[in-house]
This record gives C-alpha cells, structure tokens and sequence, in this order.
C-alpha cells in the first residue's frame, strides 16, 4: 500500500491522532495535510490539499474527519478522481470499498468513538474492490467534458 494520506479539521483532530496509532500499528506510513491542532479552522484548507495528493497519485488511500464528514466529503469530492465515503458503520465501510471502489474513507468524527474508528479504519483497508458491474457504475461517476 502506498502511503496513507491524512486530513482533517478541529472536529476531526483528535481522532485522526488516533487513527495514526491504528496506521502505525499496522505499519503503514501516512502523510498528514493537516490540520494540526483542536483550534477552530475550515476544513476545506485541508481537503483540497487530500484532494489534489490523491489526484496526483502522492498519497492513496485517503481518510478524512470533521465533525459530521459531510463538508469534508463534499470538499474531496470536488475533485474528480476523488470517491470519498462517509462511513459511520463497518458495512458501509466495507460497501464503500467492495462497490464503489472508494479511495478516502470519510468519518464523523463528532459521533465516531475510538473502537468504532478503528474497525472502520480497518475494514475500509482490508477490503478488495469487487470491479464487474461496480466498475461500469464507478466509471459513470466523474463528469464528461
Ligand atoms: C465544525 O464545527 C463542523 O461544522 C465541521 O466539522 C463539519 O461537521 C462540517 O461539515
């Protein structure tokens, strides 16, 4: 696996830190886009950031936190490579890779405890995508010029 990209805003933060013991347990290497403290912020500095690492192939897979992942997802999948999924449960977490082939796992990090996160974390990363007809559905995804 390539290296893990990271980011999140002050809702975020603390769980992220978290997340880096689950990654480093498992020793996988990350890059953290930020931010870096628990101090209020706009979680779009952060996710554009993801965003372009993972357009550019620097980073994959991506995780991202806010408060209710919902501004951090809508801010990554600005960006047209981008299949970020706002997981909250270890299916969904597991469906967001097997059928849509997700690349940043995004959770809630208001209403996610550390146990969950961690399941979260590790689903989404032992899991394949399955491709067949998923494929055909994730390749209509990303607007035609
Ligand atoms: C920050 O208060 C909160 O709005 C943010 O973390 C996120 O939930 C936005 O979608």
């Amino acid at each position: 696996m390539a290296i893990v990209g990271l980011c999140c805003d002050h809702a975020g933060y603390e769980l992220k830190e978290f997340v880096k013991t689950v990654l480093d347990a498992r020793g996988l290497s990350y890059k953290d886009f930020g931010c870096f403290s628990s101090e209020s912020c706009d979680y779009p500095d952060f996710a554009h950031q993801l965003g372009m690492a993972i357009e550019a192939g620097e980073v994959y897979p991506g995780i991202a936190i806010c408060g209710t992942g919902n501004g951090i997802s809508m801010t990554l999948n600005k960006h047209q490579s981008v299949r970020a999924a706002l997981c909250w449960s270890e299916e969904i977490a597991r469906l967001a890779r097997e059928h849509n082939d997700a690349n940043v796992l995004v959770m809630p990090g208001r209403f996610v405890a550390n146990v969950l996160a961690k399941n979260l974390v590790e689903t989404f990363l032992d899991t394949d995508f399955e491709g067949g007809r998923h494929q055909r559905r994730v390749g209509k995804i990303p607007l035609q010029k």
